[in-house]
């Protein structure tokens, strides 16, 4: 028998990529190594990132047809008005995948109908993203240790029109990407290999790194003006908060006046505790396997959460969502909505704001598909390889 030749499209349009592993494969044939590892790389033996797609893999869907009719939840709580139970998570630095990509990350959300979170350390202005027609705009803090600081992004976030702040508790330490950091010399100084790549890459080379590597506009004043990348990146490492501490959210749930959801809950114990200080909900995860290796995929806590906080809380999963089925497993599990990454991002490294229109297409699609496929069925562990015969 002839071996199938299985190719995903790595070149041309955006639109006509399949999947969200399609938009993978271009937009990885588009970056350089720098910006790649960047994007793609867990923390050391990539365990946590692994368990993400694994949590998600290891649960099945037994469909029922009978009723015809999906019993599904309608979207829920905040959420409830989007189509797609979606949200676009901060992710920093995305200037190093496209130029100016947390304005197309935001045109995509709006033109999509789904919320962009906007990272503290987006490359665009908080004011200059707001104005994006139609968008729904959350924020992400990271606690700096001078909490006058911290107030003042909170200010600057309300200002621009922002109402639901997210703070994120997991990466005050950076974590260990070692395939990231294998290709710097030393921090923020390539290899010579690692700057050849980049030259290879002509089509990034000129619209990222030749008009200028981006910069942290949120957060300008704090910097001193200091635009330089690397300076920028040493001054993070040395001003955020050693760990974040229930005085500091505390601090910061009393002086937010809008909606509060802590990102990076992975013990049910914290999540607890975040409802108790007045959050109106949490993301449970992992940072996209990015933190602690081994650390336990938002996914695999979600009902056990769900089932003790009740219904009233947001509960957010992230980490590893890649199709629409994903969504779904979330939402039978309990989840309001899920926060994804890279999905977006490979969207929009492939083709700016038609990459993430794109990639939320395909997210809405597959969802909308696996949704009345379902029927009125219902999700459980995978059984071993004799069940799965069974069936
Ligand atoms: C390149 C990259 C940068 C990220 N930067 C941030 C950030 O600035 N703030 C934050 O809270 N999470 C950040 N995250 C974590 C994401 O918000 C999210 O939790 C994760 O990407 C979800 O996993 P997924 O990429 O598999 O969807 C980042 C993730 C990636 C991939």
């Amino acid at each position: 028998m002839t071996a199938l030749l299985r190719r995903y499209r790595t070149r041309g349009r955006v639109e006509r990529a399949h999947s969200i592993a399609e938009l993978r494969a271009m937009a990885l044939r588009r970056l350089p190594r720098l910006a790649a590892e960047y994007l793609e790389s867990g923390a050391e033996d990539e365990l946590s990132l692994a368990a993400n797609r694994a949590a998600f893999d290891g649960m099945e869907f037994m469909p029922r047809m009978g009723g015809g009719k999906s019993e599904v939840p309608a979207t829920s709580g905040r959420l409830a008005h989007q189509a797609l139970p979606y949200v676009i998570a901060p992710t920093g630095l995305n200037g190093l995948q496209w130029r100016e990509a947390d304005l197309a990350l935001a045109r995509g959300a709006a033109g999509a109908g789904v919320v962009f979170t906007q990272s503290t350390v987006s490359n665009t202005d908080v004011g200059e993203i707001a104005r994006t027609p139609g968008l729904a705009h959350w924020f992400q803090l990271y606690v700096f240790s001078d909490m006058q600081l911290v107030l003042a992004l909170m200010a600057r976030a309300y200002e621009a029109g922002v109402r639901t702040l997210v703070v994120t508790v997991d990466a005050n330490t950076v974590g260990n990407r070692e395939w990231d950091t294998r290709l710097y010399a030393r921090p923020g100084v390539p290899t010579p290999a690692a700057r050849i790549d980049a030259l290879l890459h002509p089509r990034w080379f000129a619209s990222v790194y030749l008009p200028g590597l981006p910069s942290f506009p949120n957060l300008t004043e704090a910097l001193g003006g200091r635009r330089d990348l690397i300076a920028a990146s040493h001054w993070l490492r040395d001003n955020i908060a050693p760990h974040v501490t229930w005085v500091q959210l505390e601090q910061i749930r009393a002086a937010w006046t809008g909606d509060l959801l802590i990102k990076g809950i992975a013990h049910l114990a914290d999540a607890r505790e975040a409802i108790a200080i007045g959050a109106q909900g949490v993301v449970l995860g992992n940072h996209g396997g990015r933190q602690l290796d081994g650390a336990v995929s938002g996914l695999s806590l979600l009902r056990q959460v769900r089932d003790d906080l009740g219904a009233g809380p947001t509960i957010l999963v992230e980490g590893g969502v890649r199709r629409g089925n994903d969504i779904l497993k979330a939402r039978l599990l309990g989840a309001d909505a899920v926060m994804g990454g890279r999905a977006t991002l490979y969207g929009v490294a492939a083709g700016g704001e038609a990459g993430v229109a794109r990639a939320l297409t395909i997210l809405r699609t597959e969802y909308d598909r696996s949704v009345r496929l379902l029927g009125s069925g219902e999700l459980a562990p995978k059984r071993g390889n004799k069940g799965r015969d069974a069936v």
